[in-house]
């Protein structure tokens, strides 16, 4: 919007999570910009995508709604199939009734499962999901390679890399263990703390879409289907991954957060859960290439903004430095909210 785009949201504002966080986030873009036209709709509901798009006649369509989380997906495997697939399906059917300039989506680097050869590179394999919600993904990326193939759909799929920062998703690890470590209850750390993660500042997510906005794929001339590239093709689609080429032991992540945090983590040390990938690490030297820009924020800093952030949205005091460093449980803080 900033760039003088008009854009148009669109949310069910499903309870996966709780959903003031996802109006607050809503109110908060507001506020940023004037004005933001959002429809609530379920991508899965063919008739409202179809209106919507006959009324809008989007340029350009950035896809990101979808049943995310790896371990929900093991007992709630139908959310997946509704969004994922279904609400998929009905924006490429959207896309080729009102021709887009660019479809890019967001995927995951959870397609990478059981592949441990690290960096990932879009140019390795990736048919060994590990869970309902990764083998989602990665149909996404095949279902939008047939339709750019039979509709010229130039379609770019963008494979996040554990994404952080303010706004995020309280089921992922950043709210979750800050709560913990401020109420003083213990955190679960799986696979005792040792699997890595390639932390993705939001920013740098955001910074990487609005850049690769006006580059549609074009088809790889030299394609070779003798030797298919897995990341490209001779339809106009193309794949990114978008981390932040820094793998972090989580517990190292977790030292971080303490620090910002000013208090000591509780820390109940478990095996690795199903469906959960060892280690994750982006290769993103294409983003590079065809953009002249990689993540760039560094996990230290942008914990410390999501912790200021984490402070604010939750109503958090501000803990005096002079108790920086101990380990504070949340019926210690209210005294120190109380003086404060
Ligand atoms: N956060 C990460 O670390 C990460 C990593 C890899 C990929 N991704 C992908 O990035 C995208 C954004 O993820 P996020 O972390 O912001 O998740 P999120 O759950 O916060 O955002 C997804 C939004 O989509 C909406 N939504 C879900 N199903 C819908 C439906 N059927 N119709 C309309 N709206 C629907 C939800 O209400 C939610 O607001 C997702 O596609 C996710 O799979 C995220």
């Amino acid at each position: 919007m900033q760039d003088g785009h008009h854009v148009v949201g669109l949310d069910n504002f499903n309870d996966y999570y709780d959903p003031a966080l996802k109006y607050a986030r809503v109110r908060w873009v507001q506020e940023q910009t004037g004005e933001f036209p959002l429809v609530h709709a379920d991508l899965a509901d063919t008739e409202a995508m179809a209106a919507l798009f006959t009324r809008e006649q989007p340029e350009v369509v950035i896809h990101l709604a979808a049943q995310a989380g790896v371990r929900y997906s093991l007992d709630n495997p139908r959310a997946y199939l509704d969004s994922n697939l279904s609400g998929f399906l009905n924006i490429l059917e959207c896309c080729r009734h009102h021709p887009v300039k660019h479809l890019l989506y967001a995927s995951s680097s959870s397609v990478y499962g059981a592949n441990q050869h690290t960096p990932y590179s879009i140019h390795d394999g990736v048919n060994h999901p590990l869970s309902l919600y990764a083998a989602t993904k990665k149909a996404n990326e095949l279902m939008a390679h047939s339709y750019s193939y039979l509709f010229g759909i130039p379609c770019t799929g963008l494979r996040f890399f554990t994404v952080y920062g303010p706004w995020g998703r309280p089921d992922m690890s950043p709210i979750r263990f800050a709560q913990a470590i401020v109420e003083g209850r213990p955190l679960k750390l799986f696979n005792y703390g040792q699997h890595q993660r390639d932390f993705t500042y939001i920013d740098d997510i955001v910074e990487s879409i609005a850049r690769l906005l006006d580059r549609p794929p074009l088809l790889a001339a030299d394609w070779d289907r003798e030797h298919p590239d897995p990341s490209t093709s001779m339809a106009p689609w193309k794949l990114y991954n978008i981390g932040g080429e820094h793998p972090v032991e989580l517990k190292d992540y977790l030292a971080l957060m303490e620090k910002h945090l000013g208090c000591k983590a509780q820390v109940e040390l478990l095996p690795l859960q199903p469906g959960d990938v060892l280690n994750t690490f982006a290769d993103v030297h294409e983003l590079e290439d065809d953009t002249g820009f990689h993540p760039r924020i560094e996990l230290d800093e942008g914990l410390r903004r999501f912790v200021a952030w984490f402070r604010d949205y939750y109503v958090l005091p501000v803990i005096p430095t002079s108790l920086t460093g101990q380990s504070l449980r949340l019926d210690e803080l209210l005294p120190v909210r109380r003086r404060l």
